[in-house]
């Protein structure tokens, strides 16, 4: 989803980016003329829409910028970096050591013929910021998870805190001027942009309450812990790319094939999902028939068991079934639970002369710490289609 912002030819031009998976707002900001440009909040699973659409418009991108270290997605930024050679810049006080620039409070970042303010605008986290562009139409906020659309950020985890917040939102944000356009870091109701003067008046959370009031609420919200927080979080202080056992940075990039032995390859979800969309593989199930009909199943995947519980020999249809499905000409990615018997089953295909690739993370993922599956990963966990019956 993309919307674009368009006043006249003269001003910065702003084009709304969406990731409906985190439902996460991704800004492309640019000077019409010089075509210099920043972006701001990547989302690395949307890294090839965004590099399609900067190479589509011709931009420069200049930077890469983070409001903060999030919680819900993982950032493209050092990616980016990699890619298009753009400068990685992120608040100072949100430990991401990877960024090229620290910023402070009032830090001008230069595109073109214009340039964005950093306003430290704690709260949602300790080192959060808003970025500010003044045009002579009203100007632009891009407020991260600060302000969102009648509503605001969480500040029950990551140095997060109430008091904060409503200074930031009183003090900073509803300081600017009324007519300022307000890009929220998130929405999850379809909305796009809004006023500050219209959060001033119509923000249920802040408008009309004390200090104390804002607190109790806050207090009240009793979230769920974000679904990504353990993963994404130590993942985006390092600019979204990670560190393998060895210390080596490894490309944090789900869309990536990983070696392995004996089969053609790891691959993670997403990139299974997308060559079967754009119909280059065949995804294969290879749970038992109990397992799909209990814990649901990918409508695509053509259903082949390696073992039928509770027999532990592997399924004696096992190699025709893969053969048949092999003849297509297309290459076989291979789906488990939680990604072990699909390695078995890649190395038992790549035996009989079939690419086959093991899907990481399998249907489900690994069991927590409570025993329970389909929280620390997997298709289903990663947002991918699925149904129960
Ligand atoms: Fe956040």
């Amino acid at each position: 989803m993309k919307s674009e912002m368009n006043t006249s030819q003269t001003e910065a031009q702003v084009i709304q980016l969406f990731d409906t998976q985190s439902s996460t707002y991704t800004y492309l900001v640019y000077d019409p003329h010089s075509l210099d440009a920043v972006i701001i909040d990547p989302v690395d699973e949307q890294i090839q829409r965004d590099q399609q659409i900067i190479q589509d418009k011709g931009l420069k991108v200049r930077w890469a910028l983070e409001t903060h270290a999030h919680a819900d997605h993982i950032t493209s930024a050092g990616l980016l970096a990699e890619h298009l050679g753009l400068k990685t810049a992120a608040p100072e006080g949100c430990n991401i050591g990877t960024a090229s620039v620290q910023l402070v409070d009032g830090q001008i970042i230069p595109f073109g013929a214009f340039a964005l303010k950093a306003l430290h605008t704690p709260g949602h986290t300790a080192g959060s910021m808003s970025f500010y562009l003044a045009t002579n139409e009203g100007g632009h906020v891009f407020t991260g998870d600060t302000l969102l659309i009648r509503g605001c950020g969480r500040t029950d985890f990551q140095s997060g805190s109430a008091q904060a917040l409503y200074h930031s939102l009183t003090q900073i944000l509803f300081k600017l001027p009324h007519n300022t356009t307000v890009w929220p870091g998130h929405d999850y109701q379809g909305r796009t942009h809004s006023s500050i003067g219209d959060e001033i008046h119509n923000n249920v959370r802040v408008a009309g309450h004390t200090e104390a009031q804002f607190v109790a609420i806050m207090n009240k919200l009793n979230l769920p812990k974000p679904r990504r927080i353990d993963e994404a979080v130590p993942a985006n202080l390092n600019s979204g790319l990670r560190q393998d056992a060895g210390g080596e940075v490894v490309r944090n990039d789900v869309l990536t094939i990983r070696p392995a032995d004996g089969y053609a390859g790891d691959v993670y979800p997403e990139l299974a999902w997308h060559w079967v969309q754009s119909g280059e593989a065949v995804l294969v199930d290879v749970r038992s028939d109990a397992e799909r009909a209990w814990v649901g199943f990918v409508p695509e995947a053509k259903p082949l068991a390696w073992k039928q519980w509770p027999v532990v020999d592997v399924n004696p249809e096992f190699d025709a079934g893969i053969r048949a499905i092999a003849a297509t000409g297309l290459k076989i990615v291979l789906l488990c639970r939680s990604g072990v018997r699909s390695v078995a089953a890649a190395q038992r295909a790549t035996s009989l002369g079939i690419e086959a690739f093991n899907i990481l993370e399998g249907f489900e993922g690994d069991p927590d710490a409570h025993a329970h599956r389909g929280k620390l990963g997997g298709w289903r966990m990663r947002g991918l289609p699925w149904r129960q019956s």
